[in-house]
């Protein structure tokens, strides 16, 4: 969340010399470790929104990678695209390369990896410029596409919220890298999916798992187990919480409160509500494991599970306590930060 004092580190917004384009790079704090986070690359009604984001989403980040026990902070990139702009394949290139630029002048103070907007094929093309890149390909010597280990995160998630998946009433919203792989794993396992995307494209992909699309708006007042925020930040509004009818909701969707104060909300409505920095840290804890542990796949696989088993002792620590989930984590950050992680 929005500090109001400012908390950052390092913002740099420099205009791509190639591009024009404005690259973002909010480095929120080393001070467990290098900065880590995705390179966001998105449109926005005004590049300042994109700023605006990059600060929420790089402060998420450290919360993102205390929790999960990594020697990291957190950071993020963020290229604000103005409205309607498309990039051919040349400027796209392009702007990694300018993204590049601008992450190697913060000297190994922040590394990236793929985001909203980007994927793990682009991160080679940023690696032309700079050598501070998680998730290259294996042959590269990097771990590759991180979207299968945070899915992974998030199934372990679900399973301490909601046991077994099958029979489940699930909702997801946003059906991109993440949340595909969510689908179809929540298929297989005998959930009963009701699935929307912002793009319509992507209709025909759910349907043939044998999942009921719907809008939105469908999904987020639909009676479910549990709801999964799969797309951009921001979801979960006073209004939209007002009208959930969904027992629990976990999902990899960074920031998915409109503002703090909807934990509140949430806990009074009795909806369960699995904090989004533990419950997405599934590419991040695979990537460094990977990279900087360097663990083997399973291994790796293993110790994102265990995001199931700090969610439980979150869960179980905010029974205890008498406070929300939402709290409960933010006590576990403040005594890792204490204890010098
Ligand atoms: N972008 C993802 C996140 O928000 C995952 C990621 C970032 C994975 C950086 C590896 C490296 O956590």
């Amino acid at each position: 969340m929005v500090n109001p004092d400012f908390a950052h580190e390092d913002v740099v917004v420099r205009r791509g010399r190639r591009t024009g384009l404005p690259v973002i790079v909010a480095v929120h704090s080393t001070a467990p470790g290098p900065a880590l986070g995705g390179c966001r690359v998105l449109h926005y009604p005004v590049w300042t929104d994109g700023l605006a984001d990059a600060l929420r989403l790089s402060a998420a980040m450290t919360d993102k990678s205390v929790i999960a026990g990594l020697r990291h902070g957190g950071g993020k990139t963020v290229v604000p695209l103005p409205p309607g702009a498309e990039l051919d394949a040349r400027r796209r290139r392009n702007l990694l390369h300018d993204i590049g630029d601008v992450i190697d002048g913060l000297g190994g103070r922040y590394f990236t990896g793929p985001d909203v907007g980007t994927s793990a094929g682009d991160m080679p093309v940023v690696a032309e410029r700079t050598a501070n890149v998680f998730c290259l390909p294996r042959e590269a010597g990097g771990s590759g596409d991180s979207s299968p280990a945070t899915a992974e995160g998030v199934l372990a998630a679900l399973r301490t919220v909601c046991g077994d998946f099958d029979g489940r009433a699930v909702g997801l919203v946003g059906f991109g890298h993440v949340g595909s792989i969510l689908a179809r794993e929540l298929a297989s396992a005998g959930a009963r999916l009701t699935i929307s995307d912002a793009d319509p494209g992507r209709r025909a992909g759910i349907e043939a798992l044998g999942a009921r699309w719907a809008s939105t708006e469908e999904v987020l007042t639909a009676e479910l187990d549990v709801l999964i925020p799969a797309a951009v930040g921001g979801m979960l509004t006073d209004e939209v919480v007002a009208g959930l009818r969904c027992a629990a909701i976990a999902g990899p969707a960074n920031n998915q409160l409109a503002h703090p104060g909807i934990a509140d909300r949430l806990h009074e409505r009795g909806i369960l509500w699995a904090p989004d920095f533990l419950v997405s840290a599934g590419g991040v804890v695979y990537a460094s494991g990977v990279e900087v542990d360097l663990l083997g796949h399973e291994e790796a696989i293993a110790r994102v599970r265990g995001i199931g088993d700090t969610l439980a002792e979150v869960l179980a620590a905010a029974e205890r306590d008498a406070i929300t989930p939402y709290a409960a984590a933010r006590r576990r950050i403040e005594g890792l930060v204490a204890a010098g992680r």
